[in-house]
């Protein structure tokens, strides 16, 4: 009796936990890249949503502060707005006007408190936020659609309006866990680097309840996040190291005191937040300055982001070691660009602003953050991604790479994989019982996604998948390719 008592609590457990969190429900992928948007006729960069009906479509910078989703109203350039190049840079125009499901809410208490991370004026209220699904530039979008949610329409302000609100309490991602859109508040990004201050080609994505298997290497490293604070991303930075390219003996960390004498002593390791919210690194003074010294740069402001500027070009990358050992390297063409300007911000003596890991370090970084279990995790972008991925993320678990064969690799897979299931046939009943748990879930997730294909896209290929042609893609053995690999 006893065995199957317990494997039946063991099954009533399973059970529970799928009501808590239905880890079945695909995630929703937006991407990341440059698009035209509403009342504008440049292309801006960012995540492509829409919002109203009809459409009006925008592009929205994901903060992981900002808690509101948010437009700039249509008028948000005339006046006084400092934004620079106002008119192209907002993300698209918003006229609630023009939408017949937009309903103001002048009571509506923002979620957005913290001082100086507010816009200066604004106007709430709930419309139909139109999340697009859009892999391949020729083929057609299709859209989520997450109705009646806070919106907050930007008058005036002095920095991009449109912004995807993903801090801990975005109202976008509890709408769509609330409504069962996604298993849960997860959520990645890989902000990419296809936009004009980080002067790249590849473009970025969202993945709302789940992350994009394709975009990483593991191992992936755990985070705790703080509980509250505006950033709630916060890492320790135990080292930073400069190399250069053509010299493999000439590695100098910004921590040694024989390099740097004016330092005393070796500094401290130091706690730095993950923000989207500037481009450039903000690092403590003395690193800074040892920044300075050691590859002879300037104070500059091209950016009206006080980004360091060489005087000379230098040819080397930049490794930021985390406490937990994950390191991080900003190649040579991130360091210091073709105009001499580094992603490295200047900083005063005596300033108290938090150290900031910026965008500059998410072009090399796969963020995941599991809002439901306060934790995050970290690991190596792909940058010449070709397949885009979706998997679901259940809150909870460790998020893993998809495995890239080789050849080599594939010959010793699958030997492993028969001893394995070897041992694996002895240990009997509760395996079995949890294998079809699994492939059962997995199956019905796999159905789910094919025909939300179909419904997106009616005579769709998914061809889609692939994003860009690579001659030196491998594609995956037989035995190990997912449903998406077929073409149709
Ligand atoms: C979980 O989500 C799947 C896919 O959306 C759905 O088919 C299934 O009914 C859901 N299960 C529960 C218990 O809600
Ligand atoms: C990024 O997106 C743009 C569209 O804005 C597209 O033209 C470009 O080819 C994409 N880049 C890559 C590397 O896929
Ligand atoms: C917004 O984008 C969607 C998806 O590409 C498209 O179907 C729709 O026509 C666009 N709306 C406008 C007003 O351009
Ligand atoms: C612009 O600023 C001036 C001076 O502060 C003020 O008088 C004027 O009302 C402002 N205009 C708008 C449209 O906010
Ligand atoms: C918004 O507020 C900031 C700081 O208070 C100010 O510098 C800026 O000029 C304001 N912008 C507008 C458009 O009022
Ligand atoms: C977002 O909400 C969190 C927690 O409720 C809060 O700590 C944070 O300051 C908010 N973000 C902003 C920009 O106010
Ligand atoms: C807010 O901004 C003002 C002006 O830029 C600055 O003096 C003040 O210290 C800032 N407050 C906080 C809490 O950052
Ligand atoms: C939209 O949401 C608001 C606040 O969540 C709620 O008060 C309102 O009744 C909702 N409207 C509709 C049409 O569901
Ligand atoms: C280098 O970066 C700066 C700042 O983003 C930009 O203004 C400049 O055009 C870039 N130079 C080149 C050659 O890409
Ligand atoms: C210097 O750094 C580079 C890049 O991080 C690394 O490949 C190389 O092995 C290092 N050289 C030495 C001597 O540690
Ligand atoms: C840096 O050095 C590498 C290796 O010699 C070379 O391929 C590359 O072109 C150099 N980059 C620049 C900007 O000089």
């Amino acid at each position: 009796m006893a065995p199957l008592a317990f494997y039946l609590s063991a099954m009533a457990l399973l059970a529970q936990e799928s009501v808590a969190f239905n880890c079945s429900i695909p995630p929703i992928y937006v991407d990341i890249h440059k698009r035209v948007t509403h009342f504008t006729d440049n292309f801006q960069y960012g995540s492509f949503i829409g919002v109203g009906t009809p459409a009006q479509n925008h592009s929205l910078w994901p903060s992981l502060s900002n808690n509101q989703t948010s437009f700039g109203a249509s008028t948000f350039c005339d006046g006084n707005s400092t934004l620079k190049d106002c008119e192209t840079s907002t993300g698209g125009f918003f006229n609630p006007r023009d939408s017949t499901t937009f309903t103001e809410d002048p009571d509506y208490q923002t979620l957005d408190t913290a001082p100086n991370t507010t816009f200066n004026e604004s106007l709430f209220g709930h419309d139909s936020l139109r999340l697009y699904t859009h892999y391949f530039e020729t083929d057609g979008a299709w859209q989520t659609v997450v109705d009646n949610s806070s919106v907050e329409v930007v008058e005036a302000g002095s920095t991009k309006p449109a912004i995807v609100g993903l801090g801990t309490s975005s109202t976008l991602l509890n709408d769509l866990a609330a409504r069962n859109q996604i298993c849960g508040k997860m959520y990645s990004l890989y902000i990419g680097q296809g936009f004009d201050r980080a002067g790249g080609a590849v473009n970025g994505s969202n993945v709302f309840g789940g992350y994009d298997a394709g975009r990483f290497v593991d191992p992936v490293h755990k985070y705790s996040m703080s509980s509250a604070g505006t950033n709630h991303l916060n890492i320790r930075v135990k080292d930073i190291i400069i190399s250069e390219t053509n010299n493999a003996n000439a590695n100098v960390s910004l921590f040694d005191t024989t390099t740097f004498p004016s330092m005393a002593s070796r500094p401290d390791a130091f706690d730095a937040q993950i923000t989207t919210d500037q481009y450039p690194l903000s690092l403590p003074y003395e690193i800074t300055q040892n920044f300075v010294s050691h590859l002879d740069a300037d104070e500059d402001n091209t950016w009206g982001d006080n980004s360091l500027k060489l005087k000379k070009p230098f040819n080397g990358s930049m490794t930021i070691i985390l406490d937990d050992g994950f390191q991080v390297t900003l190649p040579p063409s991130v360091l210091v660009n073709a105009s001499n300007i580094t992603p490295v911000q200047s900083r005063a003596k005596d300033s108290k602003e938090p150290f900031y890991l910026s965008t500059a370090f998410l072009t090399q970084v796969y963020l995941m953050a599991d809002f439901e279990k306060q934790s995050f995790f970290l690991a190596t972008a792909v940058q010449k991604d070709n397949m885009v991925m979706p998997t679901p993320f259940c809150p909870g678990s460790t998020p893993t790479a998809y495995q890239r064969p080789n050849q080599g690799a594939f010959v010793k897979q699958g030997l492993i994989g028969a001893i394995v299931g070897g041992v694996l046939g002895g240990i009997g009943i509760g395996i079995c019982a949890y294998c079809f748990v699994a492939s059962c879930r997995r199956r019905v997730a796999e159905r789910r996604i094919e025909k939300r294909a179909e419904e997106g896209r009616k005579a769709a290929k998914m061809a889609q998948f692939e994003v860009e042609e690579v001659t030196e893609f491998d594609p995956p053995p037989k035995s190990a390719t997912p449903f998406f690999w077929k073409k149709r």
